[in-house]
C-alpha cells in the first residue's frame, strides 16, 4: 500500500491540463467518492496497527496534495477562459498606419512628371559647389552683392592650378547645374534640375537658409522667348489648374536677356483681388529669361548658332500657392499633423 501511495504521490504532481475536461477527469479519479483516495482509506482500516501511523501520514499528505493541485489546476483554467473570453481571434487585425509623402516632395515630384511629359530630362548638381559655377560662368561681376558673405555660406578658399583663389561655397540656386550640364552635355539640351539650395537668411515665415529650387534650361537652335512663354503657360496650367493666366514682367538676373518675373492669375480669388494676392490678382511664381550670350560662350556653346531660355523656381512658393501654406517653417518642422494633410498620387 505504501508502495502504491508514493506512485500517486508522483502522479499528482506531474499533472498538468491538456484540455478543458482533464480538470474533471482528475477530481473524479482522485477526490470523488468513487476515487482513489476513498479507496485508499477505506483500504486504511485493515491496515495492521504497527504500520498505521506511517501510512496514514503517507495518506494524509496525498489527500492533502491532491486537493492543492485541483485548486491550482482550476485557478489555471480560469484565467485561461479569461483570456480566450477577450480575445476574438477571428477579428481583422489593426491596419497599419500609412505615411504620406512631404509636401516638397510631392510638388517637386509633380514638377517633373509635368517638365518631362513635354521632353525635358532631370539633372542633378552638387550642393557644395564652387564660386566658378553658382557665379562667375552665370555671368554675376566681381562685385556682385549675391557673392557677399551676408547671403552664401563660404566653406573654403582653395588655390587652384593657375593659383587663382577658387572659392568653395553652398550653392545659393541651382542655376549652377545649368553650367554643369552645358559643359558636359551638346545642344539640344532640355532639362530641369530639382535641388537643395542654401542661403545665409534668418529663419522667418517667408525665408529660411534651406529651400528648394527647381531651375530648366532649354538650348537649340532657334529657340525664342514665344517658346519659353508657352513652356511656362503649359507648366502653370499643369501645376495650378486649366483656367490659369500668366503674366510676364520685365526683370533682371545676370544670366538671361531679356529676364522676367512670371506671375499665375491667384486661383483664391480668380483674380479678382483677396488677400492671399494683396489685391493684385496676381502671384509672383518664378524668374525667367534667354540665357545670355556670355554664359553660352562661358559653357564653350556657340552663341551665334544656339539660343535658350531658362527659368528657376521655389519648390516651398509653389506649394505655398498650391495648398495655401502661409508659414515656410512648417515644411521644417515635421510635424505630423501638418504632414498628414498631404495624400497625394505623387
Ligand atoms: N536663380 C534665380 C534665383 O535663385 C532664379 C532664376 C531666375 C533662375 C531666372 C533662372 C532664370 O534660370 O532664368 O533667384
Amino acid at each position: 500500500m505504501l508502495q502504491k501511495i508514493t506512485e500517486l504521490l508522483q502522479e499528482v504532481s506531474s499533472v498538468t491540463l491538456k484540455n478543458t475536461g482533464d480538470l474533471e477527469l482528475f477530481r473524479l479519479k482522485f477526490l470523488s467518492k468513487k476515487g482513489l483516495l476513498s479507496d485508499l482509506f477505506e483500504d486504511f482500516k485493515n491496515v495492521p496497527p504497527s504500520s498505521k501511523k506511517e501510512i496514514g501520514q503517507k495518506l494524509n499528505l496525498l489527500k492533502q496534495n491532491a486537493q492543492e493541485k485541483y485548486n491550482s489546476l482550476k485557478t489555471e483554467l480560469s484565467n485561461l477562459e479569461d483570456i480566450t473570453s477577450y480575445t476574438d481571434l477571428t477579428r481583422p487585425s489593426y491596419l497599419y498606419s500609412l505615411g504620406s509623402r512631404h509636401p516638397i516632395s510631392i510638388v517637386r515630384n509633380e514638377l517633373i512628371d509635368i517638365f518631362t511629359r513635354i521632353g525635358f530630362t532631370v539633372s542633378e548638381g552638387p550642393e557644395i559647389e564652387d564660386d566658378d559655377h553658382v557665379f562667375t560662368k552665370l555671368n554675376f561681376a566681381p562685385e556682385h552683392p549675391a557673392r557677399d558673405m551676408q547671403d552664401t555660406f563660404y566653406i573654403s578658399r582653395l588655390s587652384s592650378e593657375d593659383s587663382s583663389p577658387r572659392d568653395i561655397l553652398l550653392r545659393t540656386h541651382t542655376s549652377s547645374v545649368q553650367v554643369r550640364v552645358m559643359q558636359n552635355q551638346k545642344p539640344p539640351i532640355r532639362t530641369i534640375s530639382p535641388g537643395r539650395v542654401f542661403r545665409n537668411e534668418a529663419i522667418s515665415a517667408r525665408a529660411h537658409c534651406i529651400f528648394h529650387q527647381v531651375e530648366g534650361l532649354y538650348i537649340d537652335e532657334n529657340v525664342s522667348f514665344a517658346d519659353l512663354r508657352q513652356t511656362l503657360l503649359f507648366f502653370a496650367r499643369e501645376m495650378f489648374g486649366k483656367e490659369t493666366e500668366i503674366r510676364l514682367r520685365p526683370s533682371y538676373f545676370p544670366f538671361t536677356e531679356p529676364s522676367a518675373e512670371m506671375d499665375v492669375s491667384c486661383k483664391i480669388c480668380g483674380g479678382k483681388g483677396c488677400n492671399v494676392c494683396k489685391h493684385t490678382g496676381w502671384l509672383e511664381v518664378l524668374g525667367c529669361g534667354m540665357v545670355h550670350p556670355n554664359v553660352l560662350e562661358a559653357c564653350s556653346i556657340d552663341s551665334r548658332k544656339y539660343t535658350g531660355f531658362a527659368f528657376g523656381m521655389g519648390i516651398e512658393r509653389v506649394a505655398m500657392l498650391k495648398y495655401g501654406v502661409n508659414d515656410l517653417r512648417l515644411y521644417f518642422e515635421n510635424d505630423l499633423r501638418f504632414l498628414d494633410q498631404f495624400k497625394s498620387a505623387f
